[in-house]
């Protein structure tokens, strides 16, 4: 029995009607799991990033930032292991060309013999033997289409911090340990993409690579563990949806020696799902470029004496696979007592919510719509607001709750004179009369608690 319930179609309903997130080009009938972030969306996701490169660099003495390039020269992915390793063995069949990762239990008996049947097509004997199918993506570079010009996107943003270890080192004088991190594209050919935003060719990621001194990597792995889970946490994922996996000698990429998975539990049959790496690479990346590139990429310790290529503990999010999980864990639907109809609520932090606060006129009439425009675009250079005047303020009240919008204000009969507005807060459904004076600085001490 699933923990939670599914409500993954709820969701994808939800943040398309809404303007969180929308199929790639839905007109051309969709790309296939490659998604668009809406007005809401990129809010969302930029205040997960911002989130994290507060935490990991800018509150943080020992790790730098960095904006490595996707395109990266070829030569890199042979060194990285990706062009050789970076691949899932895969079955066509051959009567209607659907193609499956050759381990995907839907199929049954042995693909490439005579009793191989196809999960979609539900032949049998149609499915060739599987074969080793490479998840990067190739192009060329250049006017040439030829072996020379071959270039692939980046299937991980750590590549481009390894062959930086020794620019921002030096830049930076930063002394062993220490970090480099960064945000930024990553695609990947999945065979079997699909849950929405959870696996998608197309998607993000937030990197650190921490360096450090061979030996000490096992203590520093399970300080990032730690703090990794801890800042999942002040996400306000629940507790109990939070669990790490440890992975087995046969699950382990082809550069790790120990790795660890923070899980969400998405609810319904997809569960816990790993939104977040956390991988000792020991010296695996910068031995493999020094011996590839033939540039060393050594850090000399002053204090020691000692020469050293560092080992890296690397920590590796996806935040769309965040935001999923804190849309999945924000959603509720609850009835609200004295009313008939119930409501859905993303109970998103309020630092996390895409619109801060819903500005109201209670009514459209005796100077309350001049009084709450003129309070929005007060408020405007310091958070999202919504100025919204259509429908009944139940209505308006609802379509905020629905987005996660923590506060709504209304411009009611007494505020013109009395200098107040009404707060309205979410979670509670209290109100509180605030002077419309103090209400930027109201509502900025409660958007970050
Ligand atoms: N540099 C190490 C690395 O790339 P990974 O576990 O393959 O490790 C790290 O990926 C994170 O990137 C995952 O935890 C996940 O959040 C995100 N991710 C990986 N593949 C993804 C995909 N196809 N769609 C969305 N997110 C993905």
């Amino acid at each position: 029995m699933p923990n939670h319930p599914d409500i993954m179609d709820k969701l994808v309903s939800l943040a398309k009607r809404r303007g969180f997130i929308f199929q790639s080009s839905e007109i051309y009938g969709g790309t296939g799991s490659v998604w668009d972030y809406g007005p809401l969306g990129i809010e969302l996701k930029r205040n997960l990033q911002e989130r994290w490169w507060q935490e990991m660099v800018r509150s943080r003495e020992n790790v730098e930032g960095l904006d490595s390039a996707i395109l990266m020269h070829p030569r890199v992915w042979e060194a990285s292991g990706h062009v050789s390793g970076f691949v899932d063995p895969m079955v066509d069949c051959k009567n209607c060309k659907k193609r499956f990762r050759a381990d995907d239990p839907k199929i049954k008996g042995t693909p490439g013999t005579p009793d191989g049947q196809c999960p979609a097509c539900g032949m049998k004997g149609t499915l060739g033997a599987p074969r080793q199918f490479n998840l990067m993506f190739k192009t060329f570079m250049g006017p040439v289409e030829d072996s020379a010009s071959i270039i692939y996107l980046r299937p991980e943003t750590a590549q481009g911090t390894y062959v930086n270890f020794l620019n921002v080192q030096q830049a930076t004088r930063q002394k062993v340990p220490f970090g480099i991190a960064q945000i930024g594209k990553a695609f990947r050919n999945e065979i079997t993409p699909g849950n929405f935003i959870f696996r998608t060719r197309e998607f993000e990621q937030m990197e650190m690579q921490f360096f450090v001194e061979p030996g000490t990597d096992m203590e520093w792995f399970e300080y990032w563990k730690a703090e990794r889970m801890r800042w999942h946490r002040s996400l306000g994922l629940m507790e109990n949806r939070l669990q790490f996996h440890q992975h087995g000698e046969d699950e382990l990429a082809h550069y790790a020696r120990a790795a660890f998975d923070v899980q969400f539990d998405f609810g319904g049959s997809l569960g816990f799902q790993e939104i977040e790496g956390i991988h000792n690479r020991g010296d695996f990346d910068l031995s493999q470029h020094q011996k590839f590139s033939s540039k060393k990429l050594e850090y000399f310790d002053q204090g020691t004496n000692k020469r050293f290529t560092p080992f890296v503990v690397e920590t590796a999010a996806g935040p769309n696979r965040i935001l999923l999980a804190v849309l999945v864990n924000g959603y509720r639907e609850e009835s609200v007592a004295g009313e008939d109809e119930g409501r859905v609520v993303l109970g998103l932090q309020p630092a996390l919510a895409p619109i801060k606060a819903g500005v109201f006129p209670l009514v459209k009439k005796d100077g309350m719509p001049e009084m709450a425009k003129k309070i929005a675009q007060d408020l405007r250079p310091s958070f999202p607001v919504f100025y919204d005047d259509s429908g009944a303020i139940g209505r308006r009240y609802r379509r905020q709750d629905e987005i996660g919008t923590p506060f709504c204000i209304t411009v009611d009969g007494e505020s013109a004179a009395a200098n107040t507005v009404t707060v309205r807060e979410r979670d509670t459904l209290q109100q509180e009369r605030v002077s419309t004076d103090s209400l930027r600085e109201y509502l900025l001490k409660r958007l970050t608690a």
